[in-house]
């Protein structure tokens, strides 16, 4: 590996001389050869490829010095240039915080794009937590309250102590990654940004995380902080009851995870949701607060949505809110209603159909599965990721 400062032509990013000042001015980004990496995937052989999203394929590997990593092989040639990826790239490597996947570098010969990640144990929330029990990790009361709140902290971190400040944009639990101790880290922050807006990908990536997108993002592309609570909501939700934000495979009354914690929630009868893997082994009262803050959360208007360090507090209890002021969440069938009615041609295949379901009963909605789906969302807008409102 090479740190940027000491770089001297050993590839693509240092032909460019002016490009070779400005990485000199580069701290903390380390550029790995791509035959380095080669070498620690053992030529990106199928048996380490360890996941697949709308970026990429991601490989383990093992680096020259002895360090296990996810290696993110970005897809398709990217048509950014290596001196805004890599400017890009600097902004996410300065950022360290014991809630967010720590970056160690990059490469960039030739074509190829690739993010160097700390490697993490235990995989994602969605393929644990909810993935259908095909996993021996027991989630315990005490494990969601550390996942919930340290999540809830990293995202803190993100919108609040960076500057500028950085939105997600796709906060969701295949992106909620766990190390040995179960302890979270948020993965992909920034990383949408790196990419072309015309790539498929970003759209179908939209697509592919309806379930936890705000309405005023889907629908008018407004993009704030407040977009990020929402999803936020909805995970907290998803992983106080262990189930998937959809499943079509419930009674319809409910199929979508807000719609049904609303409903408890004015029946006063909240603890119906929790996980029954829990066995009646949690602290119920705090459940119920989880899920009343899941709902604070996912309020309809973006302003009422409380900010995450506030959230931070509500979670440890530093803070009180009024549990009996919470407004309606800003529905995901509100939010399909109005798709359907706008999409003159809906296509077979399309969101929410019988062919997203896996053998858990839950809606793929945050898989690949949805690459194939069309791109009906033109008006949206995903351009941003700097939040600068207030
Ligand atoms: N740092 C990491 N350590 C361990 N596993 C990882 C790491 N980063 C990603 N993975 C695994 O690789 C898989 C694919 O991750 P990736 O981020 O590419 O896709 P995704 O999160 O499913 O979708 P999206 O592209 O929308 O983020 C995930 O299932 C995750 O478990
Ligand atoms: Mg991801």
């Amino acid at each position: 590996m090479t740190c940027l400062s000491f770089l001297c032509g050993r590839n693509s990013a240092q032909s460019d001389p002016v490009l070779g000042d400005e990485l000199s001015g580069m701290q903390n980004v380390t550029l790995y050869s791509y035959k380095e990496l080669t070498i620690a995937t053992n030529g990106f052989s199928p048996a380490n490829k360890i996941g697949e999203g709308g970026f990429g394929s991601v490989y383990k590997g093992k680096l020259r010095n002895g360090q296990m990593a996810a290696i993110k092989v970005l897809s398709a040639d990217s048509r950014q240039g290596v001196r805004e990826f890599l400017t890009e790239i600097q902004v996410i490597s300065d950022i360290e915080h014991e809630n967010l996947v720590k970056l160690y570098g990059c490469c960039v010969e030739q074509n190829q794009r690739i993010l160097i990640y700390n490697y993490l144990e235990n995989n994602s929330l969605a393929t644990t937590l909810l993935g259908g029990g095909h996993c021996s990790i027991h989630f315990s009361w005490k494990t969601r309250v550390k996942i919930c709140t340290g999540v809830a902290r990293g995202l803190a971190y993100l919108h609040e102590e960076v500057r500028p400040h950085i939105v997600h944009r796709d906060i969701k639990a295949s992106n909620i990654l766990l190390d040995k101790y179960l302890s979270p880290k948020i993965s992909d922050f920034g990383l949408a940004k790196l990419m072309p807006p015309n790539m498929t990908h970003v759209s179908t990536r939209v697509a592919g995380t309806i379930g936890y997108l705000a309405p005023e993002y889907a629908i008018r592309g407004q993009l704030t902080r407040r977009a990020d609570i929402y999803s936020f909501g909805v995970l907290l939700i998803e992983i106080v009851s262990g189930r998937c934000n959809t499943n079509t495979r419930l009674p319809i009354e409910e199929q979508y995870i807000l719609e049904r914690t609303w409903q408890l929630y004015e029946r006063n009868e909240l603890v119906l949701l929790v996980d029954t893997a829990l066995n009646g082994d949690f602290d119920a009262e705090q459940a119920c607060k989880f899920f009343k803050i899941g709902l604070l959360c996912t309020q309809d208007s973006p302003k009422l949505r409380p900010s995450m360090s506030t959230v931070v507090r509500m979670l440890t209890g530093e803070r009180d809110f009024d549990e009996d002021a919470i407004t309606k969440p800003g529905l995901i069938s509100d939010f399909m209603d109005l798709k359907i009615k706008s999409d003159p041609k809906p296509k077979p295949n399309a969101h929410l159909t019988s062919s997203n379901f896996n053998s858990s009963g839950s809606d793929t909605a945050a898989n690949s599965t949805w690459t194939s789906a069309p791109s009906s969302h033109a008006t949206f807008s995903f351009t941003a990721v700097y939040d600068r409102s207030s």
